[in-house]
């Protein structure tokens, strides 16, 4: 695909050798991310943060992101404190923020919506969740996270077990992650959900014409007993008509430390693209897990940056600047 310019909207733009591209690209922005160098590349850039569901890892990570490239990054959360409250169109929206940003990140409740903002938009837009339709910068996170999760036992991408767990219905990174995983060889899906939030057919059926096995159970512990990544999602509340129904499902599905020791395989990576939902009547993936090393989520939550900093620099095709506008940082930086 041709990234300079391009709006980032579905996975489904993407083949296989993209995502190796933005991986090596995400690889090379560690120095900046790790706060070892700084980078000015981006100085005059505004990105436009437009975040109308919550959100604190895709909406801080996109900015953090940009500021790290050296960008400055112009925010508004929530329908109320915006003209779409006086009911402004996203058409009207997306002329009118266009003007004021080089680039602009949009998480919406509304499946599609953020593709009818884009193409209204004069300038590039990043889909950060358009309801329960895709996300797929999340899914690009998470597969470099496998990626690199897996590496030090010497295995990749093609060959993965995984396991996704909880409301598949409704999640969207799951649904982003399995379209990305079509674009991989020989791959094992087990689908751990209740059956009225199964994975939509639609999607199982693409995983199959991709030449994966896909298994779906109703079982935690007979679903994580020989995967690679067990990957664990959070009852989407919001997309249900009440937290009654919400609450026929939450708790359903719960990993922690006593059954991963009886039911996992011993190097099994915990994922989840959080929030993990850690009220006592959900609690999906519990904190006494914190301290298995196996548990990637922070790990993955960090390679947000990574991934948004290397979409950032496609975009804006900045690729080869980034290390010219270098330098070492003057603070102390005494992270890990
Ligand atoms: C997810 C989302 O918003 O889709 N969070 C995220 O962006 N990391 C998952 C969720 O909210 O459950």
């Amino acid at each position: 695909m041709q990234f300079t310019g391009a709006h980032i909207l579905s996975i489904e733009q993407f083949e296989r050798s993209d995502i190796e591209r933005v991986f090596q690209v995400a690889d090379s922005m560690e120095p900046y991310a790790q706060r070892r160098k700084v980078t000015r590349v981006l100085e005059g850039a505004i990105l436009g943060n437009m975040f109308f569901e919550p959100s604190t890892r895709t909406r801080v990570s996109f900015g953090a992101a940009f500021n790290l490239l050296g960008g400055e990054v112009r925010e508004t959360t929530g329908f109320q404190s915006t003209a779409i409250a006086k009911g402004e169109s996203l058409y009207d929206t997306a002329r009118v923020l266009s003007g004021y940003s080089d680039v602009i990140c949009m998480r919406h409740p509304q499946s599609g919506s953020v593709a009818e903002f884009a193409a209204a938009s004069r300038v590039p837009v990043i889909n950060g969740g358009d309801g329960s339709n895709e996300h797929p910068s999340q899914a690009l996170l998470d597969l470099y996270t496998i990626r690199k999760e897996l590496i030090a036992s010497g295995r990749g991408v093609d060959g993965l077990r995984i396991a996704m767990i909880g409301d598949l219905k409704f999640g969207r990174t799951v649904h982003s992650l399995c379209k990305l995983l079509c674009l991989y060889r020989d791959i094992q899906v087990t689908l751990v959900s209740p059956t009225e939030l199964a994975m939509p057919e639609q999607l199982v059926e693409e995983l199959r014409a991709a030449g994966h096995q896909v298994l779906v159970s109703e079982d935690l512990a007979g679903g994580i007993g020989h995967v690679d990544i067990a990957y664990s999602t959070r009852i989407q509340e919001e997309r249900f008509t009440s937290r009654e129904e919400a609450n026929l499902y939450r708790g359903r599905f719960r990993l922690n430390q006593a059954i991963y020791t009886q039911y996992c395989e011993p190097n099994t990576v915990i994922m989840h693209p959080l929030p993990r939902d850690s009220r006592e009547d959900a609690n999906e993936l519990d904190n006494d897990l914190n301290l298995n090393p196996n548990l990637a989520i922070f790990r993955q939550a960090d390679n947000g940056v990574l991934v948004r900093m290397a979409l950032f620099a496609l975009i804006l095709d900045v690729v080869e600047q980034v290390d010219r506008f270098a330098r070492p940082v003057n603070w102390y930086s005494g992270r890990e």
